[in-house]
């Protein structure tokens, strides 16, 4: 534990005396030079001098305390103890100035064992896996990290407590056994007792309560809610999570990134310290053309390029295409052959034909295999535009462009993203810098799937941008005319004329630091206006009315217009702490398999209780 971390604790710990401790461990320093005190913890260490003489250090949650035990006593790693006795200055030359109570231990004990313990399967000293921390995390909940990490997350959720409450929001409690909610992961579903046969979902977010609640003239909705998702398990993604969700009535976008923005300010101030400025915000298809992703890491520099006009004339193969960029790394020309290798391998990976890659030499002169199939004009021009200088190194890509862009944002990741090299990105020993940024103007449907039918980039009750409204009846048109010839789906070519993407929607994400950290939208409140887009995501009338009925038929008795968001909360405390997966700010998470490893969960249940749910597991 870091010292003004040890020091914060000691200080909350303050006058919390039981009927067993006066005091904290953490909290016995200098101030309590000749008093008697009883603290109460685990034996972090028991060193031996002689038979009479015992130094055992006393850990609990606030730190560690050195006590001196003059009998013999019976006391193993783990032992959990009660120990009373005066405190003192340690003697000269056995300070120990790492420690916050380094200056004094405690002396004359009287130590009593509450509990005896096994030797542990690991130390809490050393590093351990991660399989053998979850299978026992209740030891592992016990080292510092752990219970900084905890504490942090409990910061961050009573700040985002506190943040909304002052800003006129109630807290509402949503069902977590529903029907089927619209965010597009899988469902877990729990069978029905009562009503055989059936199922109820677990909310993947209380997306349509909180609608509801907005028709319930609730007006400002929060709530700190567990959410399920059955998806595959990433560094980012457990299928339990909590968010902060929020949804306010009579309220713009303007409105929704405000509140949002002084949460996040208040919870970033609780943890670090340090006050937020003003977050700024980009447009999608600028994130997009600028970093190649909709979660632009904007950490560092390194933005993508437009060369496109430069080779409009050019003889160069490789670049005659429809769209060329790059990016500089400066100083990047030391980076050696097999790196470059490595990344043209990767560009490829990810769909790209190739990489074209230029260093630039101490003369200022493109050095490179492509640059001799380039005229002067295009080499100075592509040195121009992309600022290389002496030592830099251009990397570029030529194909379609959403092609370009995709590849040439995982490649600035790639080469660019602070500490890659090192296999961690985020800090070691620190909170590494924070660079929020709201991403607005998303599209409305990220593209067509392979039934031809447009993907919604957020929940199908997202508002279209009202500058876009056209388009979207263009696209209906379209979808018209093609039933109308008798296609059932839309073929992908019914779209070609039209960027898909170009129509734009109400939503809006929050990242950080290249992590999406909360995502939002204005929300449809026309009845014909949804039916549209229902229509557009190939979802019939009659499979809207059983999966949302509710919702529909509740706006038919007046909803405001309403808006909302929804942050997750295990990603911003990782993000804060500096950890690099969320498993280790979650006190009992999955493992990447979805195991509980502590539990056993997911297990089998016994042939009574399946027959009570008249269910028959396929077991083959
Ligand atoms: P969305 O689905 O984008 O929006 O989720 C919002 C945020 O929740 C977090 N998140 C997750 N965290 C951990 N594990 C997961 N499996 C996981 N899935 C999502 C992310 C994400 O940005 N109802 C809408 C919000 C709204 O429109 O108001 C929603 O849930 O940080």
């Amino acid at each position: 534990m870091t010292e003004p971390e040890s020091q914060s604790l000691a200080t909350e710990a303050q006058n919390l005396a039981t009927g067993m401790r006066t005091h904290y461990c953490g909290e016995v320093g200098a101030g309590l030079v000749g008093e008697r005190v009883s603290v109460c913890g685990w034996a972090d260490r028991r060193r031996e001098h002689g038979e009479h003489l015992a130094f055992v250090d006393l850990r609990d949650h606030t730190g560690v305390i050195q006590c001196v035990v003059d009998e013999r006593i019976d006391v193993r790693s783990e032992y959990v103890l009660q120990i009373t006795g005066v405190v003192r200055e340690r003697p000269e030359g056995t300070v120990n100035e790492n420690l916050l109570t380094g200056a004094v231990e405690i002396g004359d004990c009287e130590v009593e064992v509450l509990s005896r313990a096994e030797p542990p399967p690991f130390s809490l000293h050393g590093d351990t896996e991660e399989a053998t921390r979850l299978r026992y995390r209740y030891i592992d909940l016990r080292s510092e990290r752990m219970q900084g990490n905890l504490r942090t997350r409990a910061k961050v959720n009573a700040s985002f407590r506190a943040s909304m409450e002052a800003q006129g929001f109630l807290e509402v409690e949503t069902p977590m056994l529903i029907a089927s909610t619209p965010e597009g992961a899988r469902d877990f579903v729990v069978p029905s007792r009562l009503h055989q046969g059936r199922f109820y979902a677990l909310p993947q977010s209380p997306q349509l309560f909180k609608q509801l609640c907005m028709v319930g003239g609730v007006d400002r909705y929060y709530q700190i809610a567990r959410c399920l998702r059955d998806e595959d398990l990433r560094a980012d993604r457990q299928f339990e999570f909590m968010q902060l969700d929020i949804e306010a009535s009579f309220v713009t976008q303007d409105d929704i990134i405000a509140f949002v923005s002084a949460a996040v300010a208040d919870a970033t101030e609780a943890v670090v310290g340090e006050s937020l400025g003003e977050i700024p915000t980009i447009t999608w298809r600028e994130a997009m053309e600028r970093f190649g992703t909709d979660k632009p890491d904007m950490s560092f520099g390194m933005e993508l390029v437009e060369l496109t006009e430069l080779f409009s004339q050019t003889e160069a193969k490789v670049f005659q295409a429809s769209c060329i960029k790059g990016f500089c790394v400066s100083e990047g020309a030391q980076l050696g052959r097999n790196r470059i290798d490595d990344l043209t391998k990767k560009t490829q990976e990810w769909g790209a034909k190739g990489l074209a890659w230029f260093r630039v030499g101490d003369g200022g002169e493109l050095d490179g295999a492509l640059s001799r199939f380039m005229s002067e004009d295009e080499q100075a021009g592509v040195l121009a535009t992309l600022g290389g200088k002496a030592g830099d190194l251009l990397l570029l890509v030529a194909d379609e462009r959403p092609l370009v862009n995709r590849v040439l944002g995982q490649l600035r990741l790639e080469v660019g993203r602070p500490g890659n090299s090192s296999g961690n990105d985020l800090v070691s020993g620190g909170v590494r810098d924070l660079y929020y940024v709201w991403v607005v103007d998303f599209p409305l449907f990220e593209g067509i799937s392979d039934e031809g039918i447009p993907i919604p980039a957020h929940h199908p009750f997202t508002m279209v941008h009202p500058d876009d409204l056209e388009m979207l009846t263009e696209l209906k048109k379209t979808e018209l005319e093609k039933t109308a010839a008798g296609g059932d789906a839309v073929s992908t070519s019914s779209y070609s004329h039209m960027d898909i993407t170009a129509i734009r929607s109400k939503a809006y994400d929050l990242v950080l630091n290249g992590w999406e950290l909360g995502s939002g939208s204005v929300r449809i409140n026309d009845p014909t206006l949804q039916q549209q887009v229902f229509t557009l995501l190939g979802i019939p009338e009659d499979e809207a009315k059983e999966r949302f009925g509710f919702l529909l038929d509740a706006f038919r008795y007046g909803v405001p217009p309403h808006a909302g968001f929804a942050i997750g909360i295990d990603r911003l405390v990782a993000i804060l702490l500096g950890e690099d997966t969320i498993r280790e700010v979650i006190a009992y998470p999955k493992t990447q398999s979805g195991a509980d490893l502590l539990t056993g969960a997911p297990s089998h249940i016994t042939p009574r209780h399946l027959q009570e749910l008249s269910l028959r597991p396929n077991l083959g």
